[in-house]
């Protein structure tokens, strides 16, 4: 991008795409047999894998596919879905294809979580022994089961998905031998297929070593790896005849898309049957979990997933780049020792590694341990080592040893050494995103240790839209670009002695935020975003004193300065969220919710689909020893955030037990449907948290039952009302429940005789989280339900 483009520009757009179908007509050619068509012309386009294991129940042994989803497609008229047959006599399973399934025609899948349930003889086996078994099969991958074929028939114009046949097993059996003989023919100077050790187990995000997955080339199955040498072999082999610069521009290009398919192309591709789109790369997120069941491409399908559209994206890019003609110049080097001169660089941009989210090295290898086999001798520096560098690397990761304190010392290093190579005068932008508060204390004293001052700050998207998964809760739907400036005036003064007084820096802070979330609000921007979003104006009074002291000469931590901000903030979104209305009139319970919502919000900017709460849908995480369990629905923060913002608005979630649940590093606001026992029962000391964990969880709508027997117990079916509950909030959730239970001459009671909608505060509030609300919530539906009847009772 920053080199070949501004020198090259269409030229090499032309050149990738006819090498690129050079390519691609010889590789298949080559590989016809293996993607055979069916006999009246159908072409597969995928095919759908599941890895197995044996069933430990008492006298089973029966072979299980492990299958977190039996749906095939999920759209209308068009959705498909397999049937399980188990056969008892012989121990196995196989399938059925239901065509125009609907929901109540659709099993569960086979895994849950990790442990595996036996069609045959519903046993569970549980995830460890899943894992002892996959373990000694590299994970599963070359004897998995092949369960069902996607096809596109060009006659009809139809595709859609049939079981496999006899043809398909054939030639993904003759793709896995030719394969090994290729291996056993292969002179180059590396192995054929990347045998490269994975980092260790429990490496940040990665989730396949404890499976057997232990060699970069265990991630692919025969037929994929034997698509993706293929390919590579044509790369290398490719005559391109242009100018011996442009020819290496070329063939970087090419074996960039070989690693394009390859993140399309591996085991751990899963199936999106939502809409039928088929395969999902293996880089959704920035992880590598398990995958069950996935999804092999066949590379020449004409839909999506397939080589073409590997390439195509070289000239897409070019397209849309081709404008920019000055010439980049890049270099590889650890950003503590940069290789310009001091005083040199008029703007300092950089995207720092985000605390402890990402494993970037780690995760690159996957990329880089291939390119390595299709530029072999392109470029001997950049492509030395067998896999990335990590010593160096500036992140959080306990296993390698790199603590909170390790990154901050090295990033202090960095942002120091963008601060010399940075003329007196220059602008600095420092990208960053994290969703713990952490995480951004780590980022921001560093900066600040380092000498710079924060101007401004403002979210930019930078995400591609329609990730696998958003990262967890709360995750940024952009990242936050801070503007900084070194800390001394321009006309070239110093300033690095100057001290601030501390009660001067938190006058001003609560005013600057003032100004600054309106501004953030008119741009769309709300919740977590804005929140982090305000830390370059509120740091810019602090971080531009070299130290800020109390009267008592005592240094002011940025942590304790942190503390503050995070409360300016919640008090100044909390204005905006009742629209001036004195904040202050409304309880404790109902602040925290309306800032809680507010902050998960993702208002109209963003890809605005962010969901709340994953419910992992696409992937079925295995059970994982080590963390808190996930909790199921309601809205999820980081706790340190809560609590922050608690502080900020004067609560405390200790005593806010009946509308909030801590469960390890995670808090979580009380669906009002789980409130409902609390909020109808008699005894109001106990709250559904703890309730609920003597109880199976409850069920969503299991308040409807509870409604029942409490409505009986208490007698106010017919003529009387609920008793309000004692805060504004309680009793607007009593009311969202009474609507969501179609009780509604109960809700008018309660409304007008028990008198709950003759407070102002009530109607105020209801409005309020009606805004907030994710819009498809039911939560959302009931306050809305609440607030259709106020006209018609008079309020
Ligand atoms: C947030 S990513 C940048 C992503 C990039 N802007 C993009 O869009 O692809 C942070 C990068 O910093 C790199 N990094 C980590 N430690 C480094 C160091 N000591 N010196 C230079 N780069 C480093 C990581 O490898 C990673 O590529
Ligand atoms: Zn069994």
């Amino acid at each position: 991008m920053l080199e070949y483009i501004p020198k090259y520009g269409q030229r090499l757009a032309d050149e990738v795409r006819r090498w690129g179908e050079w390519i691609k007509r010889e590789a298949e050619e080559e590989l016809s047999e293996f993607y055979p068509k069916d006999p009246d012309g159908a072409t597969p386009i995928a095919y759908l894998w599941a890895r197995t294991i044996q069933c430990e129940g008492p006298g089973c042994g029966a072979e299980v596919p492990l299958m977190r989803s039996l749906w095939l497609a999920k759209k209308g008229d068009g959705s498909v879905a397999l049937r399980l047959l188990p056969n008892q006599r012989s121990r196995s399973v196989a399938f059925e294809i239901i065509r125009f399934a609907k929901p109540k025609d659709v099993g569960p899948g086979t895994i849950r979580r990790g442990a595996v349930t036996c069609p045959c003889c519903s046993y569970s086996t549980p995830v460890t022994s899943v894992r002892v078994q996959l373990e000694s099969r590299k994970g599963g991958t070359a004897d998995a089961l092949l369960i069902a074929v996607r096809f596109d028939d060009p006659k009809s114009g139809q595709r859609s998905w049939r079981l496999p046949n006899k043809t398909d097993l054939k030639a993904a059996a003759a793709a896995a031998e030719e394969l090994h003989g290729r291996i056993r023919q292969n002179k180059q100077r590396l192995s054929l297929v990347p045998d490269e050790l994975l980092p260790p187990e429990g490496t940040l995000g990665f989730r396949i070593q404890r499976y057997g997955m232990l060699r970069w080339g265990d991630l692919f199955s025969a037929r994929q790896a034997l698509a993706l040498t293929t390919l590579g072999r044509l790369v290398r082999e490719a005559r391109i005849a242009c100018q011996p610069d442009l020819a290496l521009a070329v063939r970087t290009n090419l074996a960039l898309a070989v690693d394009r398919l390859a993140d399309f192309n591996a085991s751990l591709c899963v199936l999106n049957s939502v809409g039928g789109r088929g395969v999902v790369h293996v880089f959704g997120r920035q992880a590598l979990p398990i995958v069950w069941d996935f999804m092999e491409t066949n590379p020449f399908n004409t839909e999506a997933a397939n080589w073409q559209t590997c390439f195509d994206v070289v000239d897409e890019v070019i397209a849309f780049e081709k404008h920019y003609t000055n010439s980049g110049h890049v270099e590889k080097a650890d950003a503590t020792n940069h290789p310009l001169p001091d005083d040199s660089a008029i703007a300092f941009i950089t995207d720092p590694p985000y605390y402890d989210a990402v494993p970037y090295a780690d995760l690159s290898d996957f990329f880089y341990v291939w390119l390595r086999r299709n530029l072999p001798t392109e470029y001997p520096d950049l492509l030395a080592n067998p896999t990335t560098a990590k010593e160096d690397e500036c992140i959080v990761d306990v296993v390698r040893g790199k603590d909170r304190q390790c990154f901050e010392r090295k990033m202090g290093k960095a942002m120091a050494e963008g601060r010399r190579v940075l003329q007196p005068g220059g602008i600095a932008v420092v990208v960053f995103a994290h969703k713990s508060t952490a995480g951004w204390e780590a980022q921001l004293q560093a900066m600040i240790d380092a000498g710079w001052i924060m101007t401004g700050s403002w979210p930019i998207d930078t995400e591609r839209p329609g990730r696998l998964r958003a990262q967890d809760s709360a995750a940024l739907a952009s990242s936050v670009h801070i503007v900084c400036r070194p800390r001394w005036i321009p006309d070239g003064s110093d300033r690095t002695d100057e001290v601030g007084d501390w009660r001067d820096v938190l006058a001003e802070l609560p005013r600057r935020i003032h100004e600054w979330m309106p501004r953030l609000s008119a741009e769309g921007i709300v919740g977590a975003d804005a929140i982090f979003s305000c830390l370059g104006p509120a740091l810019e009074i602090f971080s531009r004193y070299s130290r800020v002291e109390k009267a008592s000469g005592e240094q002011v931590t940025l942590r304790e300065y942190l503390e503050q901000v995070w409360a300016a903030v919640a008090k100044e979104a909390l204005n905006m969220i009742f629209e001036g209305a004195d904040a202050t009139g409304f309880e404790e319970d109902a602040r925290l919710t309306a800032m809680w919502l507010w902050t998960l919000s993702t208002g109209n900017n963003g890809n605005g689909k962010r969901k709340l709460s994953e419910d992992d849908e696409e992937i079925d995480e295995e059970e994982d020893s080590g963390k808190p369990k996930k909790i199921t629905g309601g809205y999820v923060l980081e706790y340190d955030a809560a609590r922050k913002i608690a502080q900020g608005l004067g609560a405390h979630l200790e005593k806010l037990s009946t509308v909030v649940e801590v469960k390890g590093d995670t808090a979580h606001l009380l669906p009002v449907s789980e409130r409902t026992r609390f909020l109808f029962g008699k005894d109001e000391t106990q709250s559904p948290s703890s309730k609920r964990k003597k109880k199976e969880p409850q069920l969503k709508l299991g308040f409807m039952k509870e409604i029942e027997e409490i409505e009986i117990k208490d007698g106010w079916g017919t003529k009387s009302a609920p008793r309000a509950g004692s805060t504004v909030l309680d009793r607007l959730h009593q009311s969202m429940i009474l609507f969501a239970a179609g009780r509604s001459e109960a809700l008018k009671r309660f409304l007008v005789e028990e008198g709950a909608g003759n407070d102002q505060r009530f109607w105020r509030l209801a409005q309020a989280l009606s805004a907030l609300y994710p819009k498809s919530s039911d939560e959302k539906r009931w306050v809305d339900g609440v607030l259709a009847r106020k006209k018609g009772l008079g309020f």
